[in-house]
């Protein structure tokens, strides 16, 4: 990237962002054209702020104006299959990446006096879950039989509430250690219709693992999810080794687990050079937080040392991101 190409990238992300959460995206998705008098009216919109951000929007290439009237061009169009990037890496991040520098210099620290917008980073993983990853799960999980699901950070369990409606007579448990996303979860079930049947819960997966924490129906478990988690299970290099033997322990009815995650960019790899969407923001944001990211070869050797089979490696719509289909064995 040239500096202009830095520069115009970064204001673009934050207008893509800033239409998004204005609902512009969704609106010519379905309408295929807006009018700006209309929709600043409808929305409460200071007009001059509103105009502006289509005026930048219209200088990257993502918009076309004719008068009041605004249409998405194709790359418009397309970056709607992208835009839960820009959701968490704009809003969820924003933060993080503004204060490298008191970061290296040891001034601020992640969790401290340093943080995320988790309801970003939720948002965003549920856009690019819907956008691009939801139908290769689907297909996955079409050939395993199961009576009880259980996801592991599981967010505000949309994932598990969608999968045991799809799947009459099952059960569900969506494990995360936010209070918030659980509280949110007990909505996600509820939407579903499927109170008493998808179980959120608060707790610490590690101490689950590590602690001898117990979650009722925890052990009738016959799959065992995750996605975009086991990086932070692994956090710690002096319990990572165990991670995976405690996983199958706390879990001894599971035949099968699925666990997903973005790994390390392969520097060697060969293509056209071009470096895709999310995978430079993904690695940044983990080293500001200190939290360290594996290849997809150190996921793999360390599932197989902790007794698991891999069964195959499924590409997982973003760049670099796997679910790894694992057998108990
Ligand atoms: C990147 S989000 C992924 C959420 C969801 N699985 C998805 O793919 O949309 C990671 C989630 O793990 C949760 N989490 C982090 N550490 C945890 C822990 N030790 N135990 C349980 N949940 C945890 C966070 O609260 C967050 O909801």
């Amino acid at each position: 990237m040239n500096p202009d190409t830095a520069f115009n990238g970064y204001i673009c992300a934050n207008v893509l962002h800033g239409l998004e959460r204005l609902g512009v995206f969704e609106l010519l998705r379905d309408e295929k054209s807006l009018d700006m008098d209309r929709f600043c009216e409808t929305n409460g919109l200071d007009s001059a702020v509103f105009r502006a951000l289509v005026g930048a929007a219209e200088s990257f290439g993502y918009l076309d104006v004719r008068g009041a009237q605004v249409r998405a061009t194709s790359v418009g169009e397309d970056v709607a299959r992208y835009l839960g990037f820009f959701t968490w890496g704009v809003g969820g991040y924003h933060d993080i990446f503004a204060s490298a520098a008191p970061v290296a210099r040891g001034e601020r620290r992640f969790g401290v006096d340093l943080h995320r917008d988790e309801g970003m980073v939720a948002l965003g993983s549920a856009q690019a879950d819907t956008a691009l990853m939801r139908h290769i799960l689907d297909e996955e999980i079409a050939g395993i039989d199961f009576r009880t699901l259980v996801d592991l950070g599981a967010g505000v369990s949309e994932r598990v509430s969608r999968l045991v409606k799809a799947r009459p007579g099952t059960r569900g448990i969506g494990i995360d250690i936010s209070r918030p996303a659980t509280e949110l979860a007990r909505d996600t079930v509820a939407g579903y219709g499927l109170a008493g049947t998808v179980e959120p819960v608060c707790a610490d997966v590690l101490d689950i693992l590590f602690n001898g924490q117990e979650i009722d129906g925890g052990d009738a478990a016959d799959v065992v999810m995750s996605f975009m988690f086991l990086h932070d299970l692994l956090a710690a290099p002096e319990r990572r080794e165990e991670v995976v033997p405690r996983l199958r322990k706390a879990f001894p009815r599971a035949h099968t687990f699925l666990l997903a995650d973005t790994t390390i960019r392969p520097r060697n790899e060969e293509g056209d050079g071009r470096l895709p969407v999310f995978s430079s923001g993904f690695e940044l944001a983990h080293a500001l937080m200190g939290v360290p990211l594996h290849t997809r070869e150190e996921y793999e050797e360390l599932f197989e040392r902790g007794g698991m089979k891999l069964r195959r490696s499924v590409p997982f719509g973003a760049p670099h991101t796997y679910l790894f289909v694992l057998e108990a064995s």
